[in-house]
């Protein structure tokens, strides 16, 4: 359960925060001024704070200051009214990890501090390699073989500098393992690691959330806002599924890659920032150049130093050691003996071809401890388990196999074109495409097109019209 030490010389607010934090599960101390949470953290660590900035005493700023030099990467969220916003980005850049103005908006509270925890469960969750002493907390990159041990290797030779590094792998192969591995392993280990997942955050967003903006730069930005790049300034951000980046921030990246500068969205000032990035993506690049989303010149300042992550499928002499881990794993979570694999078993795990590679053997191994409770794990309990996965996974996309390369042309078309109209547009020019496509296979016989799109006749020449797609009359 993570702590959260709340830091406000107004009980009612101390006492609100209380409430709201417990709900969800968190624990909570509390201190009423500056000096009080100083004395708290000589002796007790919380995992995130919450401080007001105007405090008698110390002020909020001072506070910070202190915390920074007790504790680099400890997350402070700070509080603060509408008279105090300049503080705030001052805050921000001593390394608060995000600020809110009163009147509070719960819900965005929280969304920060589970933002915020995460990162944290990202930089401090140790990470070991396979083959040293296996971590007493913490995750271990289990696999020895040779692709992995290749992988190891060039986490090894790359953690200490200062490079660029590129980590591609389909989904679920442990791109973010590497990503904390190397973090965890750099020069630059005791400063934040500031993580961004460019799909969650939309497009019209994302230039701000990396680089700021200024005060009224556009329509909701009615606060200066510091970016995730300028928070990350003397550490290290991780860009997670960077192919998804839209193209107008791919060009702003590029210039943060060439002289780690850059401009906050409305203003002019430049921002230098000393930052280590770290990025990882399963799409294919090469592909996304070709089809003009995602910018060459980028690509080849990326890719300096890739790491490659090899399919579960690739390198089917781990899933043994990977099921003993994860069984080893779960039933110690859940406090029952840890099972036998039989031999059958094993087989059907070494001969499955695993489309969700680690994530999905992983879930599979669960489901199995849970299904034996401490019994053996024979293969007619992972025949049920992955035939459970592949029902789940039909359940969430049940589009028929025919469309499957339609889907990838929304997913992209929704990637480069969003707004107002991207939905009727969308939907109008698909339209016209069948339409026109029915009349020319049946050479514009309006009767004949109109069965074989199984719509009234009527009907098609009322769309045809629509779309002034009748010729010739
Ligand atoms: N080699 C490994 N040893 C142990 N656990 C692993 C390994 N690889 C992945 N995992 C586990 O599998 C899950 C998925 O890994 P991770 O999140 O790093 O994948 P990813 O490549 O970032 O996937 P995605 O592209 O979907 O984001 C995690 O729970 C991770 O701990
Ligand atoms: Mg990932």
């Amino acid at each position: 359960m993570s702590e959260i030490l709340v830091v406000d010389d107004d009980m009612s607010i101390l006492s609100a925060f209380e409430q709201l934090l417990t709900e969800q599960g968190y624990e909570v101390s509390k201190a009423l001024h500056g000096q009080e949470a100083l004395n708290l953290l000589s002796s007790h660590r919380p995992d995130l704070i919450i401080m007001d900035i105007r405090m008698p005493g110390l002020s909020g700023l001072e506070v910070l200051h202190r915390i920074r030099e007790i504790d680099r990467r400890l997350p402070v969220i700070v509080i603060t009214g509408y008279g105090t916003m300049e503080t705030a980005v001052q805050a921000t850049k001593l390394g608060a990890v995000d600020y809110h103005l009163k009147p509070l908006n719960p819900e965005e509270v929280l969304e920060s501090i589970a933002g915020a925890l995460e990162s944290v469960r990202l930089m401090e969750r140790p990470v070991e390699l396979d083959g040293e002493s296996s971590p007493a907390q913490g995750d271990l990159i289990v696999g020895r073989s040779r692709c992995m041990r290749e992988v190891y290797k060039s986490v090894g030779r790359v953690a200490e500098t200062d490079a660029t590094v590129l980590i591609r792998g389909e989904t679920g192969t442990g791109k973010e393992l590497v990503a904390r591995t190397i973090y965890q392993h750099s020069l630059r280990a005791a400063a934040p690691l500031v993580v961004v997942n460019c799909v969650a955050i939309p497009d019209t967003l994302l230039e701000s959330e990396f680089f700021g903006h200024e005060k009224g730069s556009f329509t909701g930005a009615e606060k200066k806002k510091i970016g995730k790049f300028e928070q990350a300034d003397g550490g290290t951000i991780f860009l997670d599924e960077i192919g998804d980046m839209p193209l107008s921030t791919q060009a702003k990246l590029l210039r943060v890659l060439q002289d780690r500068s850059f401009e906050r969205v409305g203003g002019s000032e430049r921002v230098t920032v000393d930052v280590r990035i770290i990025a990882a993506t399963n799409r294919n690049l090469e592909a996304a150049i070709q089809q003009g989303q995602f910018r060459e010149d980028l690509y080849h300042r990326l890719r300096v130093f890739t790491i490659h992550l090899p399919p579960l499928r690739d390198r089917r002499d781990d899933i043994p050691r990977l099921a003993a881990y994860f069984m080893e794993r779960f039933s110690g979570e859940m406090a029952v003996d840890k099972p036998v694999l039989t031999e059958d078993a094993a087989s059907e795990l070494c001969n499955y071809s695993w489309p969700g590679n680690v994530r999905e053997l992983q879930n599979c191994i669960q489901q199995a401890v849970i299904l034996t409770r401490g019994y053996p794990i024979r293969s007619q309990h992972i025949v049920k388990v992955l035939s459970t996965i592949a029902a789940s996974k039909a359940g969430t996309d049940d589009t028929p196999a025919r469309f499957g390369e339609l889907k990838q042309l929304i997913h992209d078309y929704l990637q480069t074109y969003q707004g107002n109209a991207a939905h009727l547009e969308f939907l109008e020019t698909a339209e016209k495409l069948l339409l026109s496509e029915a009349m020319r296979l049946r050479h514009d016989n309006q009767t004949h097109a109109a069965k074989f799109l199984g719509l009234a006749r009527p009907t098609l020449k009322a769309k045809l019209d629509k779309y002034g797609l009748i010729s010739g009359l």
